[in-house]
């Protein structure tokens, strides 16, 4: 044997010996996705992952369609100390929640400089994600909410996108009376009792230049929730927003602009990718622009994203950081927000000319993400968020007044925030 053909045969030795060891090595990483947020092209970024790591294999997980549904399931899994969670995204409200509860596993010691680190995604998700200087997660994605319009039918009907919510209302009745069209409604947002209903109540009220907490004490503006209450309110009774608003869900509002039955939208970044996509009625005919503002107020967005965490009863907290890295990078980032218009957590890639391509309004909407305001940021999140959103649900069934929900609301606020 010449001693060329006994290298091969030592090298084919190798090549076994390290293929066998990698396949007994192997990793089964267990990931739980929200559903509304692609777990399809998710699955393409784990895809790409795994080619990349073949010792490594992804299994999604989904579960619930809102957020505090998401939480439900979770904060089951997380109760009952279950290990079949390796990674879970987590709505930007949650994470520090998590910490407190010892759900999940610091990123300091894989991160080397943990400050500089952080430093590199937009401020408010660094902020959200360091709880007492530890990392307790990485930025999935960012959000906010925008204002979705059909273009064609303002074009048609010569009508400029709103700025202010009393234009809204004027051009939604306009449109709509000329349409003629039974399903067509002017505007959907979400009033059933979910997550996004809190910041429904939010946007108005911020817009008047109220804050509902500062320095960490309840600053409740009852004037400015009673105006935000019956802004809403008035939708409905105008025939601007359907009747049973109260049980429409960030999705619904999604998939009804999508059917084509909707001419003004509120709605997080996700929805643009859908509207584009092959199974939509509205391909080419959205627009999208920040919300309007209150007469003589300043227009507010509320700030959302998702967040990457490991859960600390995971068997495989090592590979589950490892995969976490590479979902929360700016190339994960990049290949999301063209894929599926989720909103870059890194600065930079808003202007990346691949994202400006897939998603043109992208490099307008970093400015309305920086200027997003947060929801409170307290411990009792859970109880606020339970007020706040209860209360606009009954105003929008008509259970309950303007004035009397925002009574309610404070009476019960006062209780959890002093
Ligand atoms: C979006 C936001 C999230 C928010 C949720 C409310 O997913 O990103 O932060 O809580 O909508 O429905």
């Amino acid at each position: 044997m010449t001693l060329n053909k006994t290298m091969k045969l030592l090298l084919a030795g190798v090549a076994v010996t390290l293929s066998t060891s990698a396949a007994m090595a192997q990793t089964n990483l267990r990931v739980f996705v929200s559903s509304q947020h692609r777990p399809d092209v998710w699955r393409k970024a784990f895809d790409m992952y795994e080619a990349k790591n073949p010792n490594v294999k992804v299994t999604i997980e989904t579960g619930g369609n809102t957020s505090e549904a998401q939480a439900q399931y979770l904060n089951t899994v997380m109760t009952a100390k279950d290990s079949s969670l390796d990674v879970m995204i987590l709505d930007v409200i949650r994470p520090a929640q998590y910490a407190a509860a010892g759900w999940t596993v610091p990123f300091n010691d894989v991160l080397g400089d943990a400050n500089a680190a952080m430093k590199r995604y937009l401020p408010a998700y660094a902020e959200a994600n360091t709880v007492d200087g530890k990392v307790v997660a990485l930025p999935a994605f960012a959000d906010a909410m925008f204002l979705y319009y059909r273009k064609d039918l303002l074009e048609k009907h010569g009508v400029q996108p709103p700025q202010t919510w009393d234009e809204l209302a004027a051009a939604a009745k306009k449109v709509t009376a000329a349409e003629k069209d039974a399903n067509l409604q002017g505007l959907s947002f979400q009033g059933k009792a979910i997550e996004g209903a809190v910041c429904t109540f939010l946007l108005p009220y911020w817009s008047m230049g109220k804050q509902l907490v500062s320095d960490g004490k309840l600053s409740f503006d009852k004037d400015a929730a009673v105006k935000s209450l019956k802004l809403w309110k008035d939708f409905v009774d105008q025939g601007v927003a359907k009747k049973n608003i109260a049980e429409v869900a960030t999705d619904d509002t999604r998939k009804e602009f999508q059917a084509g039955n909707v001419l003004f939208a509120v709605n997080w970044s996700y929805a643009w990718g859908q509207f584009q996509g092959g199974e939509s009625a509205v391909k080419d005919k959205v627009g999208v622009v920040k919300l309007p503002a209150v007469q003589g107020g300043q227009p507010a967005s509320c700030l959302g994203g998702w967040e990457w965490g490991v859960s600390a009863y995971s068997n495989n907290k090592t590979e589950a950081q490892k995969l976490v890295q590479y979902l929360s990078s700016p190339e994960t980032s990049e290949f999301m927000a063209i894929n599926a218009s989720l909103l870059p957590q890194f600065p930079d890639v808003y202007t990346d000319q691949d994202v400006t391509k897939a998603v043109p309004w992208f490099a307008s909407a970093r400015p309305v993400v920086e200027t997003a305001k947060a929801r409170p940021v307290t411990p009792r999140y859970n109880e606020v968020s339970d007020i706040i959103r209860t209360t606009v649900n009954a105003v929008l069934a008509g259970q309950s007044t303007p004035e009397e929900g925002a009574t309610q609301m404070e009476g019960r606020l006062r209780r959890v925030l002093r």
